[in-house]
């Protein structure tokens, strides 16, 4: 099974993308966690990433597609997998479709995950992950059971990504806004639009994502 989450900046698809690893065996391909992991490496690529994610903008098209494609190729993504931040564009979603019909692959779902824009600001502004696993957590959503330290591998040691200040996820939201939204009617077209409620408590919208995929 071949998805695609897609919601704006905070709306949950890297929370709700690690469940579906789990639960449905697929592979989260998140292209914001690639353009992190290529700023770590300090490559041409990172670098010119790094300065587009700081000011909010969004990546030119062609690489990102590239990259996409790459990785779709990798065995892993054999049994299936979660597009988490791809497409972001009609440019995007249009070559997708293009590139998976020549790996003889399609797409089963997109599900749109719908969220006020007003809670955003907080729920990007509170988040921090594990440095040791990358577990996700929010100051007050989704706490550590013990203060400090990871569920998942007992890490004391949290860190927040550099483009999430509310200035830049304000020049985040206009992009999905203005460049990201305009997808939706092209899935909707096709027929495998689902939408779930984002606003839910993490637990129901995992449920809703689960009820939209069931056969
Ligand atoms: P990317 O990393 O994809 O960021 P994003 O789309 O802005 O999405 P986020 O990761 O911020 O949010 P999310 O929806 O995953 O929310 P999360 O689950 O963490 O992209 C970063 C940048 O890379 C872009 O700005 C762009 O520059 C570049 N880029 C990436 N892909 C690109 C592309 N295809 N083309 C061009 N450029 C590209 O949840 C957020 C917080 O809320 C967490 O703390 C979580 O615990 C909490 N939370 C989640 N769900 C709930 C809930 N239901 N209730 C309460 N709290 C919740």
């Amino acid at each position: 099974m071949n998805v695609i989450l897609l919601g704006a900046p905070g709306a949950g698809k890297g929370t709700q993308a690690k469940r579906l690893e789990e639960s449905r065996k697929l592979v989260q391909l998140s292209t914001g966690d690639m353009l992190r992991a290529a700023v770590a490496s300090g490559s041409d690529l990172g670098r010119q990433a790094k300065g587009v994610m700081d000011a909010g903008q969004l990546m030119p098209d062609d690489l990102m597609v590239q990259m996409i494609s790459e990785r779709i190729d990798q065995p892993d993504c054999r049994t299936g997998f979660i597009l988490d931040g791809f497409p972001r564009t009609t440019p995007q979603a249009k070559a997708l479709d293009t590139m998976l019909s020549g790996k003889g692959l399609r797409l089963d779902a997109v599900i749109e995950m719908k969220v006020d824009e007003d809670i955003l600001v907080d729920r990007i502004t509170g988040r921090f992950s594990c440095i040791a696993c990358g577990a996700g957590y929010h100051d007050k959503f989704q706490v550590p059971v013990k203060a400090g330290v990871c569920d998942g591998c007992g890490g004391t040691e949290f860190k927040r990504r550099a483009d999430d200040t509310e200035e830049t996820v304000r020049t985040r939201l206009e992009a999905y806004r203005g460049q990201t939204a305009p997808i939706l009617p092209y899935y909707l077209e096709q027929g495998i639009l689902k939408t779930v409620d984002g606003m839910a408590a993490i637990d129901e919208v995992t449920r809703q994502i689960e009820a939209s995929l069931a056969p």
